[in-house]
């Protein structure tokens, strides 16, 4: 047996990574229910119950459709990718930085059109690009924009508003497609009220659950547009998954111990309700973000995001300079104080870590995580100034 494995670590280990985020209780009791046979109704029934809260969670118009995955964020981005486009036509990708690279890379594995906006770092997405590359499509090659809400790499909330408004503007029929892989349940999302054809997520981040379950909600018009599209697919085609016995809506077995979890996490965020639950998420930023700027006070580490509006309530990265190295950092503060961060990702890679602080957080529980994190800072003789206790200031100043 590794060692490892049955090594106690007394206390509770906080779990910091922008996903998988931690499980609440109720989540891991609903894991403990035994499989269905897929005769029974009641597995039916518990897609139904996670179709009718998602669509209330993201506001979806009259006549969207949900459809359902096994697989993690880079499968949904594959599914809405085949389902939208044909080989050989186009999507615009505002520069958000790593995902929206990411996302572009795999269309184009896929034989799509991956045309981008160029990437400002430590800055949202440039919406006078997007506009100017829609007014340039006279030929209407580009079928969709492929949005990056949360950039879970850089740790920035990009304005949707600012590609609906290029889209608007522009007078394009493109649909307009939100990864909100880091946002939902984080961040204000309604299909409605932002004019969203389809918002793709997962179930490891907001949505508080273990990894393995993708989702696409589709508002009408990209149900057509879905219909419409000819090019060949199989595991990945919506249109065999939109209704009907649970078996087909997943095609194949569905996933149903994914299922509970996810239904008893949407129960909670119902429970709370969403304005509370996304109030809560500012507030336990905004007190990680007091601890960075506490942290800065030494000189040597720094909030990614140049605006403090625009850093995410799902995570925050920050900048480490050269030769701390972040993998001992990380090491640190799990192995010795319990806390698990992230490194940075991409073009960040090496040089930032990032504090996940999305799902089942609260204030009292972050603080401790901070403490850890200074904590680790201090032992690897980065200077830092009085972050914690900047953060405990915030958080009582949050009344
Ligand atoms: C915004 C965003 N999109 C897509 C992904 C890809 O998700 P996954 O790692 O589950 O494949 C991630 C992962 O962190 C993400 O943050």
């Amino acid at each position: 047996m590794n060692p490892r494995d049955d090594e106690r670590i007394p206390g509770t280990r906080l779990l910091h990574s922008p996903g998988p985020s931690p499980l609440p209780t109720e989540v891991l009791q609903a894991m403990q229910r035994q499989p269905m046979d897929l005769g029974d109704p009641r597995v039916d029934e518990t897609i139904a119950d996670c179709d009718a809260r998602l669509k209330r969670l993201v506001n979806a118009p009259p006549g969207a459709e949900v459809y359902w995955y096994i697989c993690n964020g880079h499968g949904i981005w594959e599914a809405v990718a085949v389902n939208l486009l044909d080989v050989g036509q186009a999507a615009l990708l505002p520069g958000t930085g790593h995902f929206s690279e990411q996302w572009a890379r795999l269309l184009e594995g896929l034989g799509r059109v991956a045309q981008r906006t160029p990437w400002r770092e430590r800055e949202v997405f440039d919406g006078a690009s997007v506009e100017a590359a829609l007014q340039a499509d006279r030929e209407r090659r580009i079928r969709a924009v492929f949005a990056v809400h949360t950039d879970t790499a850089s740790a920035i909330r990009h304005d949707l508003g600012a590609a609906r408004r290029a889209l608007d503007a522009s007078g394009h029929p493109a649909l307009l497609v939100a990864d909100a892989v880091a946002s939902l349940g984080t961040e204000a999302l309604d299909m409605q009220a932002m004019g969203l054809d389809v918002i793709i997520s997962a179930s490891q981040k907001g949505l508080m659950s273990p990894p393995g379950i993708g989702v696409m909600v589709c508002a009408p018009r990209a149900v057509e547009a879905i219909h419409a599209n000819p090019a060949p697919r199989m595991y990945w085609d919506a249109r065999t998954r939109g209704k009907g016995h649970s078996y087909d809506r997943f095609f194949g077995t569905p996933p149903l111990t994914g299922l509970y979890a996810l239904q008893a996490a949407l129960r909670l965020i119902e429970r709370e309700t969403l304005p509370a639950v996304l109030a809560r998420h500012a507030r336990v930023a905004k007190v990680v973000r007091a601890a960075v700027a506490g942290w800065a006070q030494g000189g040597a580490v720094a909030l990614y995001a140049r605006h403090e509006a625009d850093a995410a309530n799902a995570v925050t990265a920050i900048t480490v300079p050269a030769g701390v190295s972040v993998d001992d950092l990380r090491r640190t503060a799990r192995e010795r104080f319990a806390v698990q961060i992230a490194g940075g990702l991409g073009p960040l890679f090496g040089r930032a870590f990032r504090i996940g602080h999305l799902g089942d957080q609260s204030v009292a529980q972050m603080l401790g995580a901070i403490a850890g994190v200074e904590a680790a800072l201090r032992a690897r003789g980065v200077p830092v100034g009085e972050g914690a206790s900047a953060a405990v200031a915030a958080a009582a100043a949050l009344g």
